[in-house]
């Protein structure tokens, strides 16, 4: 799938506010800095669309990106950044929750890892909230130019070794980098193929 057309709708903090749900969706999350907003703007490859930063705890509402006329992006708030009080931490985890589990659009959502780290406790956690909750989900590994390859498959080996610990089996994954603009057509062609499922 080709994307041509890409625009930015609204930010809110609750699922209630967001757009009606009458598109297929697809959600970004991960931890902060992670890369989820500059994936985005890769796979539109429209620098600036989604707000990016080199500092943690930049996207802080829920955004809607309308694509092709015909489906959205939701690019979400991180988790994890240490900087992050406690009533911030429940605040987000209320918003995120809520969206997660009360959207009923949402076909997919895609759990971003940083590539370069050993499997981390948060990031398990978070895919076993959405295992345990019925959410269909998959994973993109990012960052992955900052890696030799031999390196890259190291940790990806070592990623679905961690996840057969609760999963018998594991969902699809996609080897993603934005400054190399690397994994973009995979990922769009696997939305194209879940977009037919949508029922209003
Ligand atoms: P929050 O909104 O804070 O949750 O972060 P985010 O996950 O949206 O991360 P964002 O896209 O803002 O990127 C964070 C930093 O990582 C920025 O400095 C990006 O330039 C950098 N970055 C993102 N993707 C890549 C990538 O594929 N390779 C490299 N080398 N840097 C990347
Ligand atoms: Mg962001």
């Amino acid at each position: 799938m080709k994307i041509t057309s890409s625009k930015f709708i609204i930010s809110k903090p609750h699922w209630k506010e967001c757009p009606a749900p009458n598109f297929p969706e697809y959600a970004f999350i991960g931890r902060s800095n992670v890369g989820k907003s500059s994936l985005i703007n890769t796979l539109c490859e429209k620098k600036g669309l989604a707000k990016t930063s080199s500092t943690p705890g930049k996207t802080q509402l829920i955004n809607h990106f309308l694509i092709n006329e015909k489906w959205y992006l939701c690019d979400l708030p991180g988790y994890g950044y240490a900087k992050v009080s406690k009533k911030s931490r429940e605040e987000w985890s209320k918003m995120i929750k809520g969206y997660i589990l009360n959207r009923k659009n949402l076909l997919n959502t895609f759990v971003l890892i940083d590539s370069r780290l050993k499997p981390q406790k948060i990031d398990i956690d978070f895919m076993i909230f959405l295992g345990e909750n019925g959410v269909p989900f998959s994973i993109i590994f990012t960052k992955t130019d900052k890696l030799k390859q031999k390196e890259l498959s190291l940790n990806v080996k070592t990623y679905e070794k961690e996840l057969y610990k609760y999963w018998e089996e594991l969902p699809p994954y996609f080897i993603t980098s934005s400054e190399k603009k690397l994994g973009k057509e995979k990922i769009l062609d696997y939305i194209e193929n879940i977009n037919p499922l949508f029922k209003k």
